[in-house]
C-alpha cells in the first residue's frame, strides 16, 4: 500500500511547520524525570517543571518479539508519526523472556518471522527496515528504543508478559507470581537486566514492573513482597527511571494502598498505573444510562486508585482506548466520561494502542487493530478527528512550573474535546481549542464569571445561546453540576424551568432542556456534558489576536533560537 501524508497546500504546510515549532518547544524536557507530589516533573535548572506523559502503547511482546509495524514503515518514520500525532512518549511492551532467555534474545528477526511462516512480513520488513531484519531480537529492541530517543520520544518500558504472546487471561500462566511462566526470581533478574541495559538511555524515563497482575494466585501480601523487591531491583540498577507499579485484577485495583503504604528505600520515583477501558465494565455503557454509569464507575475508580492522587502519588493511566471507527456505542459513551475525568485530574496516560495491525496475533496473520491510532498500513492516522478530540488532554493544564497565568477555571466539553471560548463580547460563546479557552472564576455562589471582568454566564431561553451579563444575582446565573455524573451544568430560567448547558450544530453554547439525566439508556447526554477544571496554562484568550500573536512569537522564538 502506498502511503503519503498529503501536504499539498500552503496552509497545511504552515500548520505543520507551526505544529513542529510548538512541538520542539514542548519536548525539551530536562530528563530524567522524578515526582513532586502527584506530578511527574523534569530536572530543569532552577526548579522542576511538570512533564505530562502523553504516551501511546507500542506492542513488542507478541510471538514475533519485535516492535509491531516494522514490515509496514521504516522505524524512524513510525517514531516521527508518533510525535506528529501529538504524543511525547511510548509505553513499549516486552516479554520478560526476551531478556532472560539468551537463546530467544539471539534469534534474528528474520528467523523469528520465518518460524511463524510470516512470509509477507519478511518481504515488507526487508523493504522497510533492511538494517534491522538480520539483527538478534534483543538488538532489534534496542534499535527501537534508540530510534525513539533519536526522535525525542520518551520511553516507558513495560513488562507485559513473560512468555511472548497476546496478554492477558486468568489462566495463561503469566498472571501472578508463582504461575507457570512467572517465577519471581527470573522476573527480578529480568528487570535488573532491562534497567541496567537502558541505564544510560536518556529517553528511557520509566519502567513498569508488570502488566495486569491477575488470576487465582493473586494475593495482596505477595504483591507487597515482590513489588517492593522489583522496585528496589530496578532502582539499584538504574536510579534514573520512574518505577511504575500496577495493581491487581488486571491493573484495576490498588485499593489495598488505602490502609497499607508501600515502603521503599528511595524517594521521588514512584508512580502507580491503572487501566480503564469501556469493556472493563462489560456492556454497561450501552445498556445503562451514561450519567449513572459514569458516576458509578468513576466512584469505583476513585476508591480503587484515584485516591492515590490525594496521597501525593502520580497515577498513570497506562492503558485506555476505544474502537477508533466510532461504531462501538459502548466505547463512545465511555470515552466522553474518560475524557472528562482525565482532563479534570490532568492525568498522565498511554493510549492503547499505536499500531493498526499485527504481524501475528492470537493465531491470525496480519490482524487489524481497530483500537490503533494508525491504520492497517501504519501510514496514516486511522481517525484524525478522534485524535483531534483527545488532543486536549495531550497538554498539561496545570502543575509545578507551569504557572503561565493565574489559577483559573476553564470549561471543558468532552464530547468534542474542546473548551468554551469567547471570540468577542458581541458574539455568542462557542467551543474552541482548550489552549485558547476563556478563563473563568467559579464562585462559592456558583456563578461563572469571566476572570478579570464583571461578566457572568447566564441562561436565557430554551434553545437560545447562553449570555454574558453583568447582573449576576438571579437564578439564571447560578450553575450547578447535576446528575450522577455531575457533568451537566444546570441553571434555572425565569419561571423556574431547569435548563442545561448544551451546544447547537454550530458549536454555539446554548441552553436546552436537560437530556436523559437518569434511567434512559437509549439517549446519550454527551452534548450536554461540561466540566469546570483548574488551569494555570493557556492564553486566556481574552484578546482576539492572542492566537496569531502566539504563532508569531513561536516562529520568532524558533528563528532567534
Ligand atoms: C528459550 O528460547 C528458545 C528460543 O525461542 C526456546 O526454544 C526455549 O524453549 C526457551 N526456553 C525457555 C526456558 O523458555
Ligand atoms: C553508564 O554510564 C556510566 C557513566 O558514564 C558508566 O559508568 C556505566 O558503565 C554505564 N552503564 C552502562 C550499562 O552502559
Ligand atoms: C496470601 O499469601 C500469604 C502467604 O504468602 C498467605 O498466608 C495468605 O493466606 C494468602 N492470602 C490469600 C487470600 O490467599
Ligand atoms: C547508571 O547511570 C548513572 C549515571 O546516570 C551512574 O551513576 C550509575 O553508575 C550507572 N549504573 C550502572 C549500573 O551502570
Ligand atoms: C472517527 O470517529 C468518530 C467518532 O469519534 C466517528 O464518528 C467517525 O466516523 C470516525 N471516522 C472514521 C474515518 O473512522
Amino acid at each position: 500500500m502506498a502511503c503519503h501524508f498529503s501536504s499539498s497546500n500552503a496552509l497545511i504546510t504552515f500548520l505543520v511547520l507551526f505544529a513542529t515549532i510548538v512541538h520542539d518547544q514542548h519536548t525539551t524536557e530536562a530528563l530524567p524525570l522524578s515526582t513532586n507530589s502527584r506530578w511527574i516533573v523534569d530536572d530543569a535548572k532552577g526548579g522542576s517543571e511538570r512533564v505530562k506523559l502523553s504516551c501511546v502503547n507500542w506492542v513488542s511482546h507478541l510471538e514475533v518479539v519485535v516492535a509491531e509495524g516494522l514490515h509496514k514503515q521504516p522505524l524512524d518514520v513510525i517514531s516521527t508519526k508518533i510525535l506528529e500525532m501529538g504524543f511525547n512518549c511510548v509505553r513499549l511492551t516486552y516479554p520478560l523472556f526476551l531478556f532472560t532467555n539468551s537463546s530467544l534474545g539471539s534469534v534474528t528477526v528474520r528467523q523469528s518471522l520465518k518460524k511463524l511462516g510470516l512470509v509477507e512480513s519478511i518481504a515488507g520488513f526487508q523493504a522497510n527496515n533492511p538494517s534491522i531484519i538480520d539483527l538478534p531480537l534483543l538488538k532489534a529492541f534496542q534499535e527501537v528504543v534508540a530510534s525513539l530517543e533519536r526522535n525525542n520520544v520518551m520511553v516507558i518500558l513495560d513488562n507485559q508478559i513473560s512468555k511472548p504472546g497476546w496478554c492477558c487471561s486468568d489462566f495463561d500462566g503469566n498472571g501472578f507470581f508463582g504461575d507457570q511462566y512467572f517465577d519471581p526470581n527470573v522476573w527480578l533478574q529480568g528487570l535488573t537486566k532491562v534497567a541496567t541495559m537502558f541505564n544510560n538511555s536518556t529517553h528511557v524515563v520509566g519502567m513498569s514492573l508488570r502488566n495486569e497482575l491477575r488470576g487465582p494466585r493473586q494475593n495482596v501480601s505477595v504483591w507487597y513482597r515482590y513489588m517492593q523487591m522489583g522496585a528496589e531491583a530496578i532502582h539499584a540498577a538504574n536510579p534514573n527511571v520512574l518505577v511504575i507499579l500496577s495493581g491487581l485484577s488486571y491493573d484495576k485495583d490498588l485499593s489495598f494502598l488505602q490502609t497499607r503504604p508501600i515502603s521503599l528505600s528511595f524517594c521521588n520515583k514512584l508512580v502507580f498505573e491503572i487501566h480503564w477501558y469501556g469493556f472493563s465494565d462489560g456492556e454497561d455503557w450501552k445498556t445503562g444510562n451514561p450519567n449513572q454509569v459514569c458516576g458509578r464507575v468513576v466512584d469505583t475508580i476513585t476508591k480503587r486508585s484515584g485516591f492515590l492522587l490525594d496521597k501525593g502519588y502520580p497515577l498513570f493511566i497506562s492503558e485506555w482506548g476505544v474502537d477508533q471507527r466510532g461504531t462501538n456505542e459502548n466505547d463512545n459513551r465511555y470515552l466522553n466520561c474518560f475524557l472528562a475525568w482525565a482532563a479534570n485530574y490532568d492525568l498522565d496516560w498511554a493510549l492503547w494502542t499505536l499500531g493498526g495491525s499485527y504481524y501475528f496475533r492470537e493465531g491470525v496473520i496480519g490482524m487489524e487493530e481497530f483500537y490503533g491510532a494508525l491504520n492497517w498500513g501504519w501510514c496514516e492516522p486511522r481517525n484524525s478527528s478522534l485524535l483531534d478530540k483527545i488532543s486536549a488532554i495531550q497538554s498539561p493544564f496545570q502543575g509545578p512550573g507551569l504557572s503561565k497565568t493565574r489559577p483559573h477555571k476553564i470549561i471543558f466539553h468532552p464530547a468534542t474535546g474542546l473548551c468554551v471560548q469567547r471570540l468577542s463580547l458581541f458574539k455568542p460563546l462557542t467551543l474552541g481549542p482548550c489552549s485558547e479557552a476563556e478563563s473563568w472564576d467559579y464562585t462559592p455562589k456558583k456563578t461563572l464569571t469571566i476572570k478579570g471582568t464583571y461578566y457572568c454566564l447566564q441562561a436565557d431561553k430554551v434553545g437560545k445561546p447562553a449570555k454574558l451579563n453583568i447582573i449576576c444575582t438571579d437564578n439564571s446565573s447560578i450553575w450547578e453540576p447535576i446528575s450522577a455524573s455531575k457533568l451537566h451544568l444546570s441553571s434555572k430560567i425565569n419561571n423556574g424551568t431547569v435548563v442545561c448547558l448544551d451546544i447547537d450544530s454550530q458549536n454555539t453554547i446554548v441552553t436546552n432542556t436537560c437530556k436523559c439525566l437518569a434511567s434512559d439508556n437509549m439517549c446519550d447526554p454527551a452534548s450536554q456534558w461540561f466540566i469546570v477544571i483548574n488551569s494555570t496554562t493557556g492564553s486566556g484568550a481574552a484578546q482576539p489576536y492572542s492566537r496569531i500573536g502566539s504563532i508569531f512569537q513561536a516562529i520568532e522564538g524558533n528563528l532567534l533560537g
